[in-house]
């Protein structure tokens, strides 16, 4: 990535707004957040969350929060604002993709009072078919006002939800269904995804005839006649008869638990085949997503915040659920493609609601860029105020074009470095604080302890780059990978001593402000998509002729970065175009077709070290470099490029 010198300052009449007003005040409180934790976090949470007798236990690896708070996040999202003037506001503004023949799509809004009482009624039906407080509840659903009452249902119990973004095959979501125990999946019929349906409930049905533990199946009409679903007798209920079933006298308070009961799981990527279930707490997360929602997303009570991700990924558990319903603000969730049935309709959508708060990816607006100006400029985009990026570097070409194009030149960015480990935003400018600057996510939110450093945890110098850590235990921190705290530590605190290692490298210039460079372990981000090498890996071995594979990523100018494999085949089995097809079928029937990579190459031997170790670099040195015949049939021979080079053990 360039440098760019620019630097952009927030608007006057931004600034005005703001709840932080300049880089002092800011200084001032990120201070008090490290030096005196107690006094900051009381004062910030102040109707959130209190009670506690310690704000913080232990250190890392394994501190606690809010000891001694209880708490249920679902009434903190909901009940509590139903007293006071967001009763009857919007909580959620949802968007379907089909449009009638007059270009009007399905809308429906539900207020803070709605959302609780169909939050309370699916609560008490979870109740009725036996779930209760730390049970693990899988939901697998599009993005549909449903998706969000299921998650807070699950929270009103104290059971743990665990999201599966709809995209995921049958594969994947039996493994996360075993894998964290679940005796309930959620879901829907089909889904509408670029004016087609997308199966969703025969997905649950594979994954289901390979995991007997689960009990019940509820499943939303969606598409309805569209996708005719088989219900299986004793185990699959409708939604609506869901509902029925609950008793009048089921008792409809919500489960007061501890502040550091699991509130969920959510799955991701990490440098083995098995995804990683990040677990995190009730109060600590919460606050976290609060917080950072209020202050980087800047709420205000006349907001209408699109956050475009899907609630199958951390960005839509945090800014379009639990940080803005605990804000009382009101959210928009659209259902389908920006790009259905043409580009105008991500800009049709902001226009037609009129969004303020736009958050969105860097892979999503290097799109909109390629769709060209004309269909943004065929909009009135004046609501917005504020933009955000998220999930990857923004290059200044993006950064510059969304800036200029999106928001007229008037809206502050911010750019919003975290993960799903870290549960809510930990790097971004405060954007009535301090100036953006091009490329760069920005200084440590408040209770955050940024450093670049070296392998040795040496700090590195201004612009030297190093590895990006924090140093000091957070309150939305992961507490533990489901099943394996094993790995927990491994991953993340064994290698650099006494603080957490995030996976990605990056420099801080002078003015403290940070630029993410990306991953330095096997974890690619595709399309916004975190993908692990290992995991495709996994998928591409299962199919009969695959002697061994090793994935890589190569730069890629809308994805960010692209997928590339190299196989090497079984004694016996021969490249072809179309052995080179169902091995793209096979991983999109393993993990899911996001992740089908863009490029398979057929290789005679993979490049290794002496003492066995795949070179990647040097395959992603290929990858990025050479053009690849586009022959599927072709064996290329790494080895004999790779003894050429004589590269050093990796
Ligand atoms: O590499 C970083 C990149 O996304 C990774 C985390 O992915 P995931 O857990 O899926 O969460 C994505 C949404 C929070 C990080 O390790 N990443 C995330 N945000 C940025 C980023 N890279 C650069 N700049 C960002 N703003």
């Amino acid at each position: 990535m360039t440098d760019d010198p620019q630097q952009l300052e927030p608007s006057p009449e931004f600034r005005a707004r703001a709840r932080v007003r300049s880089r002092a005040d800011y200084e001032a409180l990120h201070r008090e957040s490290l030096a005196d934790p107690e006094t900051f976090w009381s004062r910030e949470l102040a109707g959130l969350l209190g009670g506690w007798s310690s704000v913080r236990q232990g250190e890392l690896p394994d501190a606690t929060w809010f000891h001694g708070a209880t708490l249920n996040v679902s009434e903190r999202c909901l009940d509590r604002h139903l007293t006071g003037p967001a009763r009857h506001k919007a909580a959620l503004i949802w968007e379907g993709e089909p449009q009638d023949a007059h270009g009007q799509p399905e809308t429906r809004t539900l207020t803070y009072l709605q959302l609780h009482r169909e939050v309370v009624r699916l609560a008490a039906a979870l109740t009725a078919l036996g779930v209760g407080a730390g049970d693990r509840v899988i939901i697998y659903m599009g993005m549909v006002p449903e998706a969000i009452v299921a998650m807070l249902a699950c929270a009103r119990l104290g059971a743990v939800h665990s999201v599966v973004f709809g995209g995921f095959a049958a594969e994947a979501l039996h493994s996360r269904i075993v894998d964290c125990e679940a005796r309930l999946v959620i879901t829907q019929d089909g889904a509408w995804r670029r004016g087609s349906v997308v199966p969703m409930k025969p997905v649950v049905d594979a994954a289901l005839a390979l995991s007997p533990g689960v009990a019940k199946v509820i499943v939303l009409r969606r598409v309805a006649a569209a996708l005719p679903v088989n219900m299986t007798p004793g185990r699959d209920l409708w939604w609506d008869d869901a509902l029925a079933l609950a008793h009048p006298s089921t008792p409809s308070a919500p489960a007061q638990v501890d502040a550091e009961h699991p509130l969920f799981i959510l799955y991701t990527s990490g440098s083995t085949g098995k995804p990683k279930g990040v677990l995190h707490s009730s109060a600590g997360y919460l606050a976290g997503a609060y917080l950072s929602a209020r202050h980087v997303l800047d709420l205000q009570p006349d907001d209408l915040l699109w956050c475009t991700a899907d609630i199958g990924w951390i960005t839509g558990h945090s800014y379009v659920v639990y940080g803005p319903l605990a804000n009382a603000a009101t959210v928009l969730i659209y259902e389908g493609a920006p790009n259905a049935p043409d580009p105008g309709r991500i800009w049709q959508i902001v226009e037609r609601h009129r969004v303020t708060i736009l958050y969105t990816a860097p892979t999503a607006i290097r799109a909109f860029m390629r769709w060209g100006d004309a269909w943004p400029a065929a909009h009135e985009l004046g609501s917005l105020r504020l933009l955000g990026t998220v999930g990857e570097p923004i290059g200044p070409d993006a950064w510059h074009w969304y800036q200029r194009t999106i928001g007229g030149g008037r809206c502050p960015i911010v750019d919003t470095w975290w993960q799903t480990e870290t549960g809510s935003i930990m790097l971004s400018t405060l954007p009535g604080a301090v100036p953006a600057r091009p490329g760069r996510a920005g200084l440590p939110f408040f209770g955050v302890d940024a450093a670049v450093v070296h392998p040795d945890g040496r700090p590195c110098a201004a612009d030297e780059t190093g590895l990006l850590v924090l140093r000091r235990a957070w309150p939305s921190m992961l507490r533990t990978i489901w099943g394996n705290h094993e790995r927990f530590l491994a991953g993340y605190f064994a290698p650099i001593a006494g603080v957490y290692f995030t996976g990605d490298s990056a420099r801080v210039d002078a003015d403290g402000y940070v630029t993410v460079l990306g991953r330095v372990d096997d974890v690619l981000n595709v399309a916004g998509h975190r993908i692990g090498t290992a995991e495709i890996e996994a998928a591409i071995g299962t199919h009969p002729a695959v002697a061994e594979s090793a994935a890589v990523g190569r730069p890629d100018d809308l994805k960010g970065q692209a997928l590339v494999v190299f196989v090497t085949l079984k004694l016996g089995h021969h490249a072809s175009p179309a052995l080179h097809d169902e091995i793209l079928a096979q991983v999109a029937h393993e993990v899911g077709k996001f992740a089908r990579p863009d490029e398979l190459r057929f290789t005679e031997a993979l490049p290794k070290t002496r003492s066995g170790k795949i070179m990647r670099r040097f395959l992603k040195e290929i990858a990025a470099g050479r053009e690849t015949t586009g022959d599927t049939s072709t064996l290329e021979d790494l080895g004999v490029l790779a003894r050429l080079r004589a590269a050093p053990e990796e």
